[in-house]
């Protein structure tokens, strides 16, 4: 596992932005062979879509043979309330790209079957050939996408009920009512991002410090879901200083030597 540890959130956005470009760049996506990125939602993930979209505006790279497959949506939202994650998407980077909407899959958080449209979920991944790279964030717990701590670690698309911590986070965009957040949500679980071929986390925050040393410091552990990528042969995460507060000095000092970051 690669720890990058930049100085501030506008860096590790940077640097996560060129790679992912340069990634579906040197993949040569095709009609027949679209490179398949996995996505997150949430304010982590908002300043890599910006540079995105200003690489794809300036056109040094395109999403027109690019499938997506977002990772997580709340139950019982329609996807054109505001807070729904595909409204998130539509508005912080689909809308601004040259990507192909029947390219773009979320969970639909209206189904009136959870466990049918989860296993379809799942199904798509598989037919679109799985995911070569699943861009995620964190939650202050280390939950990825909405996978809780004691979420199984080989886990599959599935509903989920939040925790209050969850619920709690997420009001700020309920008007900070906790009672509004919806108490369920459709998530990849965690398997399903350990299949994908590379896996890249941004974490970004004094709020993600402590869940960020159990990851890398501790063991795995489905108590801290981030801590799977131990296992995985080919994850990045990427982290500004204020998340990386909790690791030891050591940690730090050993991860930037060997990515030539000081
Ligand atoms: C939600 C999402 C996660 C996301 C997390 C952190 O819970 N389901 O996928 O990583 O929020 O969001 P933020 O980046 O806003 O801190």
């Amino acid at each position: 596992m690669r720890l990058l540890i930049h100085n501030n959130y506008e860096n590790a956005s940077r640097w996560t932005a060129d790679y992912i470009a340069g990634r579906i760049n040197a993949f040569a996506p095709e009609q027949a062979r679209p490179f398949v990125l996995g996505l997150p939602t949430g304010s982590s993930p908002l300043g890599v879509y910006r540079q995105l979209i200003a690489a794809c505006k300036a056109g040094k790279v395109s999403f027109s043979h690019v499938t997506t497959f977002n990772m997580d949506e709340y139950l019982g939202l329609p996807p054109d309330h505001p807070q729904s994650y595909r409204r998130f998407m539509d508005d912080n980077f689909f809308s601004a790209i040259d990507i192909k909407t029947g390219n773009t899959h979320i969970p639909n958080g209206m189904t009136t079957n959870p466990e049918e449209e989860c296993g379809a979920y799942e199904q798509a991944i598989k037919s679109a050939g799985g995911i070569e790279l699943f861009m995620g964030g964190i939650g202050s717990n280390g939950h990825i996408a909405f996978n809780e701590p004691g979420s199984s670690l080989t886990s599959r698309t599935r509903a989920m009920t939040l925790t209050t911590e969850t619920r709690i986070a997420n009001s700020r965009f309920f008007d900070g009512d906790p009672q509004k957040v919806p108490s369920r949500a459709l998530t990849v679980g965690i398997g399903t991002v350990m299949d994908a071929r590379e896996v890249l986390i941004i974490v970004s925050g004094r709020q993600k410090a402590r869940a960020l040393q159990a990851a890398v410091e501790g063991g795995v552990s489905h108590w801290c879901p981030l801590s799977c990528l131990q296992t995985h042969p080919n994850a990045i995460i990427v982290c500004d200083d204020e998340a990386a507060e909790e690791l030891k000095y050591g940690t730090v000092k050993y991860f930037k030597d060997i990515e030539n970051l000081n």
